[in-house]
């Protein structure tokens, strides 16, 4: 074969490694442009955005006020037993209507608490979840606290004073949160959040239970 034909075909095959060289490089490369969008689908549209002007509308906004009159369903907020755990300006002691007071109320608590308490608060809400105990490993650390952050022990929930709390004060904690524990009203809902308060309250009272407590036909399987 003539070796012109050779050179030229190892030519041709090096240019032709250099557009899938160019576009690895490009896809591993992050960059401030848009993609290059051959087929626009409906990514890119006219649109108002977020706080922005539209001269349609006699006020120039884009973004329109709730309509007069409008109702809002499913999360009204009229119910303050329901969504504050308030009953005539104390913390409400009884769940509201909404939840029923049963087995699995509780047993669905204990499995949202396991996942969402436990890992600071402790399984039995003593205060020593894993959570705490890597944040005291750290902090006992020779070097120091990293960065010089402070670690505040979640609340031993069987402390004399927060034993007693009515189950209310609980869910409002689990609502909004309390000084540097943050609130999980954006994460669990609220019947979630009474079934946690309940299985709290469930928590702190096996701490003082007696035989009295244990169904009758349930006490023989107890090792006592
Ligand atoms: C990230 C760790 C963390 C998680 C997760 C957490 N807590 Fe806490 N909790 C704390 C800390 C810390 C405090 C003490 C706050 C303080 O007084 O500074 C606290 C305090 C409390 C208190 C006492 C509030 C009071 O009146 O002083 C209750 C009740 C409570 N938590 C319940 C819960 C429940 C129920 C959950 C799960 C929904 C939960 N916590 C999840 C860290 C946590």
């Amino acid at each position: 074969m003539p070796r012109l034909i050779v050179y030229s075909v190892l030519i041709l095959l090096m240019v032709a490694l250099i557009p899938p060289v160019v576009a690895a490089r490009t896809r591993s490369t992050p960059s401030g442009n848009r993609p290059i969008h051959i087929i626009q689908d409906m990514d890119i549209q006219a649109k108002f955005k977020a706080q922005s002007v539209n001269p349609i509308f006699a006020d120039g906004r884009a973004m329109r006020p709730e309509v007069v009159g409008s109702v809002a369903r499913g999360e009204t907020m009229l119910d303050a037993h329901r969504e504050a755990g308030v009953v005539d300006g104390a913390w409400a002691t009884s769940l509201p209507s909404s939840v029923e007071l049963d087995l699995a109320t509780v047993e669905r608590g204990e499995g949202r608490f396991n996942i969402y308490c436990a890992p600071c608060h402790g399984w039995n809400g003593m205060g020593n979840g894993p959570v705490n105990q890597r944040a005291q490993e750290l902090m006992d650390n020779a070097e120091g606290p990293p960065q010089g952050t402070s670690w505040t022990q979640a609340r031993n929930l069987h402390d004399p004073g927060w034993s007693e709390q009515p189950i209310g004060q609980i869910y409002n904690t689990i609502t909004n949160g309390k000084n540097s524990m943050a609130g999980y009203g954006s994460q669990i809902s609220i019947e979630d959040r009474w079934a946690i308060a309940l299985y709290v309250k469930a928590l702190q009272r096996s701490q003082n239970a007696s035989m009295q407590d244990v169904p009758v036909n349930e006490r023989a399987n107890l090792d006592r």
